[in-house]
């Protein structure tokens, strides 16, 4: 499918719009109420935006994990705020529909003074319609700040891979009945500071559906299990590109076969003389 013929179909094929006008909390909202479970996908680029638009994503997370996927780095940690926001206005400009969330980077949120500032750069920007940070007990008052700003907030819990160090590695949460009833009470602690949506990483589906019980607002999982509202992979990971993933990904495809089937045709080609030909080139008028 070309580009052009995936932004043709923009208009009518995301469930979230319907009518081709914008994702908004609110018809997020109406999705949870009706019961239609929210695709929602990581994206990096303007391209791929628009593809993944088309195709019905009604959430796209400019996640900070493009500093793994998108620039070859160990760690999420090393995603800056200008970096995010160059790749969040592509995605912005990719699908102008679509509700776009970016992902503040590590140190960005740090103090109250600096979440607000830049969370207002991710809206002012690269026209976010929402902000994600890793959260626990300890940014309440930071979501609180954001909240009271204007700025619409998406709370990370569980899994957070930018704490990965001092939460022990890459681990699964919410193992134990106390850890269980943490992750429930950090969840109620961050919509009533003004959380208007959760994400919740690497946690049993136990929790997910105690926390769906308990707070008011859409819960997004991210390897959460089937009682969240909606889902999120990192799109490299399920298209196939990373050797190794969490449990919970799915590989929906393998676009790395089609990249390298394109790649060999083209140095074959090249080697052979088969490509350029007259047709590519351009003439010179006779004077
Ligand atoms: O940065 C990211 O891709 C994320 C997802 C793992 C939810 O935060």
């Amino acid at each position: 499918m070309s580009v052009e013929s995936v932004d043709r179909k923009l208009a009518t094929a995301n469930p979230a719009s319907g009518t081709g006008s914008k994702i908004t909390l609110n018809s997020l909202k109406t999705m949870r109420q009706e019961n239609r479970p929210i695709a929602m996908l990581t994206c990096y680029d303007f391209p791929t935006a628009k593809i993944l638009a088309a195709c019905g994503v009604s959430i796209l997370l400019v996640g900070d994990s493009a500093a793994t996927t998108v620039l070859g780095e160990n760690s999420t940690i090393h995603a800056t705020m200008d970096f995010m926001i160059l790749l969040t206005r592509a995605v912005r400009r990719g699908a102008p529909d679509v509700f776009v969330m970016g992902d503040m980077p590590f140190g960005s949120y740090a103090t109250e003074e600096a979440a607000v500032a830049n969370g207002k750069r991710f809206m002012a920007e690269a026209g976010v319609d929402c902000v994600k940070l890793e959260c626990d007990l300890r940014h309440e008052s930071i979501v609180r700040a954001m909240s009271m700003a204007g700025i619409p907030v998406c709370a990370h819990l569980g899994l957070l891979p930018q704490r990965a160090v001092q939460q022990g590695g890459y681990r699964y949460q919410g193992r134990t009945e106390q850890e269980s009833d943490r992750l429930v009470r950090e969840s109620a602690a961050m919509v009533e500071a003004g959380a208007q949506m959760l994400l919740l990483e690497a946690v049993p589906d136990r929790v997910s559906r105690r926390i769906v019980e308990t707070v008011p607002c859409l819960v997004m999982g991210c390897g959460a299990g089937p009682s969240c509202h909606g889902h999120v992979l990192v799109l490299h990971d399920m298209l196939g590109y990373s050797e190794t993933v969490p449990r919970f990904v799915e590989r929906f495809g393998t676009v790395p076969a089609a990249v390298a089937e394109a790649a060999r045709a083209y140095v074959r080609a090249v080697e052979l003389r088969e490509y350029p030909q007259a047709r590519h080139g351009y003439g010179v008028k006779e004077s």
